[in-house]
């Protein structure tokens, strides 16, 4: 069977890799969802565990990604790949005649290949345009924010996003150098952001910067909200979900929700009495979150701000 990762011209290091295996928990002839299948490392590392009855169903929103891993998997056919949003893997699912799956994996954020690539505008080390978009065909690009959002948007989306303190003079600062000459590059951003963020904080705040702009370029927390209120359902009973995010609000709303329906009641604590009638239907199995080692961080810089959360679906 023809691995996923036998393109090496579109690498990418998986991060996390021997723990997202584990809390899985793979079956052989069981069905797995990846949603955010980039090149493909988690996806070859489940694929290799499944026998021919098992099933592997990859999802991403970046058709370079599925146009990698078609050519990579060319030769698999229990492996079912689709040009797509991760909130919308219901239907791609139905496409298959499933309706639910024995494990889900979500990677958020962004691959090597994406942030290295000068032409996606994602890297504040690269010049390229603003675009910052995982679908190419989506209307919205950094571009269009960073040149039509009035200054409390911008600076709203630079503070929620980026968590970044400087959010209102960098805000500030884009507005009035679009007045001159429209803000077309990732150097432009970058420009604006180092005269008013100096000195050792400088990196940082770029890429606080760059990855606020990101998230609100593809809509990315609206996007993890929706599938977080509807996956349950897609799940076996004793199937498992393992998400990766890199953010802290990620990580806030992956975090919440699985408590929440580990929990199952959401009546207000007031309430003398249950009237939700809800019963916990998640076990949480990490109850804190996974972060990488010092060497896998040594060899991956990706995986320094990662946080792994995985839960098994029990009722
Ligand atoms: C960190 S990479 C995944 C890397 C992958 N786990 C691997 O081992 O190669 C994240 C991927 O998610 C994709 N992505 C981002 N938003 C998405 C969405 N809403 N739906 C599907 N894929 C998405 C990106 O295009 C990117 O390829």
């Amino acid at each position: 069977m023809s691995s996923v990762c036998s393109h090496l011209d579109y690498s990418h290091t998986p991060v996390l890799k021997k723990e997202v295996v584990h809390h899985l928990r793979i079956r052989p002839e069981g069905i797995y969802l990846d949603g955010t299948i980039g090149s493909g490392g988690h996806a070859s590392a489940i694929q290799s565990r499944l026998s021919e009855e098992g099933i592997l169903v990859g999802l991403d929103v970046d058709e370079e990604a599925i146009r990698h891993c078609r050519t990579a998997y060319s030769a698999s056919s229990n492996c079912h790949l689709f040009n797509g949003s991760y909130d919308n893997f219901p239907q791609y699912l139905l496409s298959l005649g499933v309706e639910q799956v024995d494990g889900m994996l979500l990677d958020l954020g962004l691959s090597s290949h994406q942030i290295e690539s000068p032409d996606r505008g994602f890297s504040h080390q690269i010049e390229g345009p603003l675009d910052m978009r995982f679908d190419v065909s989506s209307p919205l690009t950094a571009e269009e924010i960073m040149n039509r959002w009035d200054e409390d948007k911008l600076r709203d989306v630079i503070w929620k996003l980026g968590e970044e303190r400087q959010a209102a003079g960098i805000a500030r600062i884009i507005v009035k150098r679009r007045k001159l000459k429209p803000m077309t590059t990732t150097f432009d951003l970058r420009d604006a952001v180092l005269s008013v963020v100096i000195g050792r904080y400088a990196r940082k705040s770029l890429s606080r910067v760059f990855q606020a702009f990101r998230i609100a370029v593809n809509g990315e927390l609206d996007t993890l909200r929706d599938f977080l209120d509807r996956f349950v359902k897609h799940l076996r009973l004793e199937g498992r979900i393992v998400i990766l995010s890199y953010h802290s609000l990620e990580d806030r709303l992956v975090k919440n929700k699985f408590k929440e329906l580990a929990h199952g009641c959401v009546c207000p604590p007031d309430l003398p009495t249950c009237v939700c009638g809800r019963e916990p239907c998640m076990k949480i199995l990490t109850k804190r979150p996974i972060t990488s080692s010092e060497s896998e961080i040594s060899r991956n810089r990706r995986a320094r701000s990662v946080r792994m959360r995985a839960a098994e679906r029990i009722a």
